[in-house]
């Protein structure tokens, strides 16, 4: 019966947060304004134990508003750090595992192909193949995009998973207006190109056990 009861409710708890549970100890790259790292600090489910907030951007570019959050989440414990290529993790971090880590809507400053593909096709790419370094063995690597055909044809999921090492990836809704004051940034400038779109994905990788 109690068995029952604890797998309806997980159960409910999947479709209603999707894979924002238990994040515990938390690395989210190319932050932009930093809101969403704050918004996790307040979503009922996330359950961090430590988090790690980066940005892409150098210190002196940053939005005053960027500075505000920084100072919150410093407040709330976390290590806040600028400029860090999310490709690139191992000449800004020491060697660390991370139960969780994040990249909302990546998306790089270009559209410049490279290697004779997108941009973002290889970015992506180069950051799951890091990011898997710093990945506890049962932990997640979580991707928030667009869901669109194009975006879909941009970053190829499953095929990137296979070549970074990971699992075929699920994907869960993402719903933005459920994190409580996050205002995504374009990478350009401080508007947001996600106010054009109603449907969004989150991407789920697991390592290959
Ligand atoms: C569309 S913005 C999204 C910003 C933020 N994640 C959000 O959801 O509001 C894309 C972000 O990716 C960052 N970015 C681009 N290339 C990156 C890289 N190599 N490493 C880390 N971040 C990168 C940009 O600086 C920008 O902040």
């Amino acid at each position: 019966m109690f068995d029952v009861i604890y797998d309806t409710v997980k159960a409910f708890s999947q479709i209603r947060f999707g894979p924002w549970q238990g994040l515990g100890n938390v690395l989210l790259v190319g932050e932009g304004n930093l809101s969403f790292a704050k918004s996790l600090f307040r979503h009922p489910t996330a359950h961090i134990t430590h988090m790690t907030a980066t940005v892409f951007e150098k210190g002196r570019n940053l939005s005053d508003k960027t500075v505000q959050n920084a100072n919150f989440l410093r407040k709330c414990g976390a290590f806040v750090l600028y400029g860090i290529d999310a490709t690139k993790l191992e000449e800004s971090l020491k060697p660390q595992k991370f139960d969780t880590i994040i990249f909302q809507f990546p998306n790089v400053n270009s559209r410049d192909a490279k290697y004779g593909r997108n941009p973002n096709y290889v970015m992506i790419r180069k950051f799951l193949r890091n990011a898997a370094a710093y990945l506890e063995p049962s932990g997640k690597v979580l991707i928030s995009v667009v869901d669109s055909p194009y975006y879909e044809g941009v970053f190829q999921f499953d095929e990137a998973a296979e070549f970074a090492g990971y699992e075929t990836p699920e994907c869960y809704p993402f719903d933005p207006y459920c994190f409580f004051e996050y205002s995504h940034t374009n990478t350009t400038d401080d508007d947001s190109a996600i106010e054009d779109y109603r449907k969004f994905l989150t991407w789920v990788f697991k390592l290959k056990q």
